[in-house]
């Protein structure tokens, strides 16, 4: 049996992380015996979540799209889908001219993470910091995700973390359809590569690329997709996160059916 309390202390330090809001408890809550007067007079009793058990999930979202992109050729000599490594495939990202988002990038971003890993979380495109540095989710929206995979026990540094385009588009601006188009066969080879348990694609441009639909993110989130056959779980971009914090909570519900996926 699992201790209620725990799992209570657990949800709210969870809750804490992902910077959601303070929640008070009354003294009507506290056990018999506690110090009189310790708890906040003027407080009004605020349920921890409507309608939500702490720490507990019920059963998983129905099955939602399932999409299995067409293989390569195997006649063809493009090297991308015959890519043997994730490394090669960073350094055709690092080189490639095949849209004109090379244009403005000081730096690709191909990915990082370790090839073993079990969740791929898949974004945008790079942002300035990312662009600056070569590195995917680095800068405000970055250190959201960190946060939100700690909150679900995934250090960052085992979870292979990309986006959908390797170069940053001009002024952040959303990749368009053909650059998309350009740059999906090195997300598809690093998926295929990776093998991972679970893919999260987080905002609408990553869920779309991935299920191959026009859906929006709303209609997407809380159903389990499949992506050749891995578990998709489609969720907000952290950069989304820091514009509306009212976002966080079905958030912080999507990474934790990631989280049950992976165990
Ligand atoms: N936003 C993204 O989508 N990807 C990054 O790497 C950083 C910010
Ligand atoms: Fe190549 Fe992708 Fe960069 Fe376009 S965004 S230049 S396709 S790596």
């Amino acid at each position: 049996m699992s201790d209620g309390r725990a799992l209570a202390r657990e949800f709210l330090e969870q809750q804490r992380m992902l910077g959601g809001e303070p929640v008070i408890l009354s003294d009507t809550a506290s056990t018999p015996g506690s110090r009189p007067g310790s708890a906040r007079p003027s407080a009004t009793p605020t349920p921890l979540t409507p309608g939500v058990s702490p720490g507990k999930v019920s059963a998983l979202p129905p099955a939602g799209l399932s999409y299995d992109p067409p293989g390569g050729d195997l006649f063809s000599n493009d090297p991308v889908p015959q890519a043997a490594s994730l490394e090669v495939i960073a350094r055709l990202v690092t080189s490639c001219t095949k849209c004109r988002l090379c244009d403005g990038r000081r730096h690709a971003v191909p990915g990082e993470g370790p090839g073993d890993a079990r969740l791929v979380v898949v974004g945008e495109g790079p942002g300035r910091v990312e662009d600056d540095t070569g590195r995917p989710f680095v800068g405000p929206a970055g250190e959201l995700l960190t946060k939100i995979l700690a909150a679900i026990e995934l250090p960052r540094e085992r979870v292979f973390i990309c986006n959908v385009v390797k170069c940053r588009p001009p002024e952040n601006r959303l990749p368009q359809y053909d650059e998309i188009a350009a740059c999906l066969p090195y997300l598809h080879r690093q998926v295929e590569l990776l093998k991972p348990k679970v893919i999260l694609a987080m905002g609408g441009t990553a869920a779309q690329t991935l299920l191959d639909t026009k859906q929006s993110l709303g209609s997407l989130r809380n159903r389990v997709h499949r992506f050749r056959g891995i578990p998709v779980i489609v969720t907000y971009h952290p950069a989304a996160l820091l514009r509306n914090p009212n976002w966080k909570r079905p958030t912080w519900d999507d990474v934790r059916i990631a989280r049950r996926l992976l165990d």
